[in-house]
């Protein structure tokens, strides 16, 4: 079955139809397992899956470990997620966004509102009961399977023109979101003209002016040094933003019994570890930010808000889609 990743006006998004399969990759006995990450090494999401690592290297004997490669250093997202589906990389954290592009189902979790707080959203994704078809629906597809996820934080806006406020501030201004059709439509409800991109362009693009704007959440902020190029954030808190952990298929199904209950067993511990760790993270990255020269605005986000609210209704395309939801706000304190 071929990959094929839909090209959303921007970015890389070739979708060079990478085969699933994987068979290369069955060791069932053990290995040194890659695993690509677009963080820095001072990201909560490094912090955390490094830790895994030594876990299960720990718990398995030596027979399992975990290298980490930083940086999109396997590649950008995209070809994160094509290079887990056919084998040659083990394991990808990657955006909700990059997923819904194999399965729209998964645009759900990627809707401005859906998730009210980091606690909320943990809460549904490793909920069994709710995510355990959309999990195993890239299977037999993809050869990927997700295994839950971290949280990205609540996102907000950043600009290199000057603090908004409404819709009208972003008029004629181009907002980076990441490659999915629900963002290029989120953008475009909050007043700017959508420019899709990966991750690692952004800096780039922001100091040279093919962006005006980003957005994304504190700990990002800072780590790729955003706030240099763009000083200005205000909270718009439009989307508590998600990562799934990918593990190609074939791998898993490979592992012994013992090893893959050891295996998802240190994930839980590891991104529960990330949810402590993503509160400090988040109030270090504004100090560090600050000082380095950015300001945090405090706005009434009421106009943006209402001009998300027709995105749920457009977005939520079948009764699997609205099932995903309502479970997702039933879960709601
Ligand atoms: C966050 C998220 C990444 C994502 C990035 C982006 O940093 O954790 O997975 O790639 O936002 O905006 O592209």
């Amino acid at each position: 079955t071929a990959l094929t990743l839909a090209a959303c006006g921007g970015g890389d998004a070739e979708g060079d139809g990478a085969t699933a399969g994987g068979g290369e990759n069955a060791a069932a006995d053990g290995k040194t397992l890659r695993l690509a990450l677009n963080q820095t090494e001072e990201h909560p999401s490094f912090i955390a899956l490094d830790n895994w690592g030594n876990s299960l290297e720990e718990a398995t004997d030596g027979r399992w470990s975990i290298e980490v490669y930083p940086n999109e250093t396997l590649g950008a997202q995209q070809e994160a997620l094509q290079l887990v589906s056919d084998g040659s990389v083990d394991l990808a954290i990657v955006s909700g966004t990059q997923l819904e592009n194999l399965n729209e189902d998964f645009r759900v979790f990627n809707l401005p509102k859906v998730f009210d707080d980091v606690e909320h959203q943990m809460k549904v994704i490793h909920d069994d009961a709710i995510v355990g078809d959309l999990y195993s629906s890239l299977e037999e597809s993809n050869s990927l399977t997700v295994l839950g996820g971290f949280t990205q934080g609540a996102r907000s806006v950043y600009t290199t023109f000057g603090p908004v406020e409404s819709p009208e501030d972003f008029a004629g201004k181009k907002l980076r979101v990441q490659e999915s059709d629900l963002h290029i439509a989120m953008a475009e409800a909050l007043g700017a003209s959508a420019t899709p991109m990966a991750f690692g362009e952004v800096y780039t693009a922001l100091q040279s002016g093919v962006l005006d704007a980003g957005e994304n959440n504190e700990v990002s902020y800072w780590t790729q040094k955003h706030y240099e190029v763009a000083p200005d954030w205000s909270y718009t808190n439009h989307l508590v933003g998600l990562d799934y952990l990918i593990v190609n298929s074939d791998l898993l199904e490979g592992m012994s019994e013992e090893d893959k209950a050891i295996f998802l067993d240190t994930w839980t511990a590891a991104h529960e570890e990330h949810t402590e760790l993503w509160t400090t993270a988040t109030q270090d990255a504004i100090e560090q930010a600050t000082a380095g020269g950015a300001t945090f605005h405090e706005i009434d986000s009421a106009a943006f808000d209402e001009a998300l609210s027709g995105l749920a209704a457009e977005f939520i395309t079948s009764d699997t889609q609205q099932a995903l939801y309502d479970a997702a706000r039933n879960a709601a304190e």
